[in-house]
């Protein structure tokens, strides 16, 4: 998804911090980048590729200015070209404007502007806005104003970012889409230059798409909502409504350190980040759980007691959304995984339903949009996220952090496991289970299971054995259904090879059409239930076709008989087992598409934050 970086205050620091923001945003994925340098003049610059690319045209232009924007476009209207690359302009060239979000009314605003003179240049719904900008400065709007009054025409979803020539701040608004405000009045965060000057310190903001994009600078920010419109320069930064309605802010402080958004010395943020999951395990129990009472404590959310429960959520999040409707119908809650984006046209929740967003960025468009339409039905809402300060955090009646730490990785591989912890937790909370202490040691023992794999994993040989296969399946039945959707889900995205998974029960029902000896199946096992049991019927039907089998089991079924080749996961509770195996796909995943030399951390066509529906 796009991403947004604007700087007000750090003069000729300017260009580097808005190059260096943007490379924080590339997770998010993206296929141009711009940068725009407001002073005397305005300076453009921007380039369809990587920010690699941009930097090579900033080599030979060198743009200077007090304020600036900066922006990784993720292409909706017209293909990644330079001149689709924002930040786009007005005809005079005086208003720099980036953008992320779709406007919904722009083919009219377009016709709109057009007759009236105004000459596009991209094919971007963005490009009204400086139009608009223009329009309001010719009829004697100061700068603001002008700026109000064009995102006022908007609609649909934006966080807008504005610079213009001759004036030394920065416009922005949100409407549906993330923008956060950092706040930088430190004295000692100016460089060593600005300190040997002797000049009073001033003041430095950001406004960017996410936290990682000025971390390095400060740990102050202020969450923006929607409709609200903040300017931001050397002396200050005001925040009010669209209209200049006051609008009290609270600062807050993010706790977690830059060098979290680094890779440590490992080749990507995704191995780095299945590395990281011992930790952010850990984290997420912290002070939530009292092993000796055998109780979870989540404070005002234990007293939730719901009568019926609806997940919603998308991708990966869905996945664990459909793991935790296991464990809540287990405790005898009503409980149903929805696909956000069908949610709108599924049954309605009850009055007195608790609708659950799981959501790792907190800021997915169809989750939100899932969870918006739950509250206009009546429902009670709770926000399961990594990201405290998002959208959904701020819009959802309750909020229930995963605290894993920053994910940079399109591929999302430590969220999922936080996430499968937290709603292990929840479920805890808010419903009796019958053998609570066995799971909670089962919860403790968690993060060592974890590294053990991490510490022992077989996952790159079998990777190098099937990386040419075509097509890969998963199977899993009960809590491991969902690991196997997830397995490949994993695989899919950053291998860019076919792979779906099934529960292990449907194959006979049409996809086992499609085995044969070329098709590698990985079968998740552990237990000796009957659950096992049937999936090691499930795995002989695959092993009867010729298919190459990979189980990943525990070792306590028969099903290594059947299997060519087997991941071991350690003996753990049957809730935590699906965490444990998940990550020995992850590993698979992860290696097979090193070894094909696939983009993983920002798999082609894909973003970390899908903020339009
Ligand atoms: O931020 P969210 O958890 O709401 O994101 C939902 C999906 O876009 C996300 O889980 C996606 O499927 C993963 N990045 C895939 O690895």
């Amino acid at each position: 998804m796009c991403g947004i970086i604007g700087c007000a205050g750090r003069d000729s620091e300017t260009l580097d911090i808005l190059v260096h923001g943007l490379s924080k945003l590339e997770y998010r994925g993206y296929d141009s980048a711009g940068v725009a340098l407001a002073g005397d003049g305005l300076d453009v610059c921007k380039t369809a590729g990587e920010i690699d690319d941009l930097r090579a045209v900033l080599a030979e232009r060198s743009p200077a200015g007090s304020v600036g924007v900066g922006h990784t476009r993720w292409s909706t209207h017209g293909p990644p070209t330079d001149e689709n690359a924002h930040p786009h302009l007005d005809c005079n060239r005086d208003v720099a404007v980036v953008h992320n979000g779709i406007i919904e009314n722009y083919q009219q605003l377009r016709d709109d502007l057009s007759t009236a003179g105004h000459e596009f240049r991209s094919d971007t719904d963005t490009e009204v806005v400086p139009h608009l900008i223009e329009d309001a400065l010719a009829d004697g709007a100061d700068p603001e104003d002008a700026v109000r009054a064009a995102i006022g025409r908007l609609e649909g979803s934006y966080a807008v970012s504005v610079v213009l020539s001759g004036v030394d701040r920065i416009f922005a608004a949100r409407n549906d889409s993330p923008l956060v405000l950092g706040i930088d009045e430190d004295s000692e965060a100016r460089s060593a230059s600005e300190q040997a000057s002797g000049d009073e310190p001033r003041a430095a903001y950001y406004l960017a798409s996410d936290v990682p994009a000025f971390r390095d600078h400060t740990d102050r920010v202020v969450y923006l909502a929607d409709g609200e419109f903040v300017v931001a320069g050397a002396d200050g930064y005001r925040v009010t409504t669209l209209d200049g309605g006051p609008v009290e802010k609270t600062e807050d402080t993010v706790d977690w350190d830059p060098e979290e958004t680094g890779k440590s010395g490992y080749d990507h943020y995704m191995l780095k980040e299945i590395h990281e999951q011992p930790r952010a395990l850990r984290q997420c129990f912290r002070g939530r759980v009292d092993e000796l009472a055998g109780q979870v404590d989540l404070a005002d959310l234990s007293d939730l007691s719901p009568r019926g429960i609806h997940l919603v959520a998308c991708g990966t999040s869905y996945h664990a959304a459909v793991y935790a409707a296991r464990l809540f119908q287990q405790a005898g809650i009503p409980a149903q995984a929805f696909l956000a984006s069908e949610y709108a046209t599924s049954t309605p929740p009850i009055g007195d339903a608790l609708v659950v967003g799981v959501t790792q960025s907190g800021e997915t468009a169809d989750t939100l949009s899932a969870l918006r339409e739950a509250r206009r039905r009546g429902a009670r809402t709770l926000a399961v996220t990594n990201t405290v300060g998002s959208t959904v955090a701020r819009e959802c009646d309750h909020a229930m952090y995963i605290r894993a730490g920053p994910e940079i990785g399109v591929a999302a591989t430590k969220t999922f496991s936080s996430q499968i912890a937290a709603l292990n937790l929840l479920a805890l909370a808010i419903t009796s289970v019958g053998d609570a202490r066995e799971v909670i040691s089962g919860l403790r023992d968690l993060p060592g299971a974890v590294q053990e794999i991490l510490d022992t994993s077989t996952a790159r040989e079998i990777a190098e054995t099937y990386r040419d296969a075509e097509s890969y399946f998963f199977i899993g039945r009960g809590l491991h259904y969902p690991v196997a959707l997830e397995g490949a889900l994993k695989l899919k995205e950053i291998t860019y090879k076919h792979a779906e998974g099934f529960a292990a029960g449907e194959l006979k029902h049409g996809p086992l059409a499609l085995v044969t000896g070329e098709t590698p199946v990985f079968a998740v096992v552990t237990g000796d239930d009957e659950q096992a049991t049937k999936t090691v019927g499930n795995v002989k039907e695959v092993e009867a076709r010729d298919a190459p089998v990979v189980a990943v089991t525990d070792g306590a079924s028969d099903v290594e008989r059947y299997a060519d080749h087997v991941l071991e996961v350690p003996d753990t509770h049957r809730r935590v087992a699906a965490v444990v195996a998940n990550v020995q796909l992850q590993l698979v995943a992860y290696h097979t598409a090193d070894m094909l030399g696939r983009s993983i951390d920002k798999p082609r066509n894909l973003a970390k934050s899908v903020t339009v529906e």
